[in-house]
């Protein structure tokens, strides 16, 4: 059964506690995307913002970032409170010195791929890292469509990681919902980002509950 991530970046950032006391329950992990507005177009909250969510939850603070020059930023993400930071491999000309620097800082260390970007670049640094996500849209907004060739690209990362024997999580991140949870959890996720499909219900924790009956495939 894989783990379940919800993203705040569709919560209600007025009531941010409220949103996710209401996932705390039935949440693996809390993802938080951070948006630089030169990575991607859009800008979201940075290190403050975790500082105060870290005081509100227990949960593993999964943050994602999707900013330039991420190796300038981890400390200060690390130090408000971050669990597990994960960069962008188009972001890091230095990847393998980034992802070292975040395991130095007491962190877990991601390594993010874009939609068209090959597994393969994340090839030389499995063992530097302890979670490999894929985008399943291309970052920057919430509430996007699931990109079909995604789910080969899940597949294909699941088989090269059990053939190299590497124990990384696989998470997979954009446009997961109900409907299409089942197919991506089959193609070898091992986390599953859900941002709108969340916190655009009123009931965040039943979307929660209801998601992995349908990974069970109870009907
Ligand atoms: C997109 C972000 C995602 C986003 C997912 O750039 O990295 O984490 O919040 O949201 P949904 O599930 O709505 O695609
Ligand atoms: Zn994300």
């Amino acid at each position: 059964m894989p783990k379940l991530a919800p993203s705040i970046l569709s919560a209600d950032f007025g009531r941010l506690g409220e949103e996710i006391a209401a996932v705390e329950a039935e949440a693996d992990l809390l993802h938080l995307d951070v948006m630089d507005g030169h990575f991607v177009p859009a800008i979201s909250f940075g290190a403050d913002v975790v500082r105060a969510l870290r005081r509100r939850t227990r949960l593993f603070l999964d943050v994602h970032l999707m900013v330039q020059h991420p190796d300038r930023h981890v400390a200060p993400f690390v130090e408000a409170g971050a669990d597990g930071l994960t960069v962008h491999v188009e972001a890091c000309p230095h990847l393998h010195r980034t992802l070292q620097q975040i395991r130095d800082a007491g962190a877990r260390a991601g390594v993010a791929l874009n939609p068209s970007t090959p597994f393969g670049h994340a090839e030389q640094v499995l063992g530097d890292c302890d979670l490999v996500l894929l985008m399943s849209v291309n970052p920057g907004f919430g509430g996007q469509s699931f990109i079909p060739f995604v789910e080969g690209k899940i597949a294909a990362a699941r088989r090269r990681l059990q053939a190299l024997g590497a124990t990384c999580e696989l998470e997979v991140d954009g446009g997961v919902k109900l409907e299409n949870c089942r197919a991506v959890a089959a193609a070898g996720a091992s986390i599953l980002v859900i941002g709108s499909a969340v916190f655009h219900n009123p009931d965040p924790a039943a979307t929660l509950r209801e998601i992995r009956r349908r990974l069970r495939g109870e009907p």
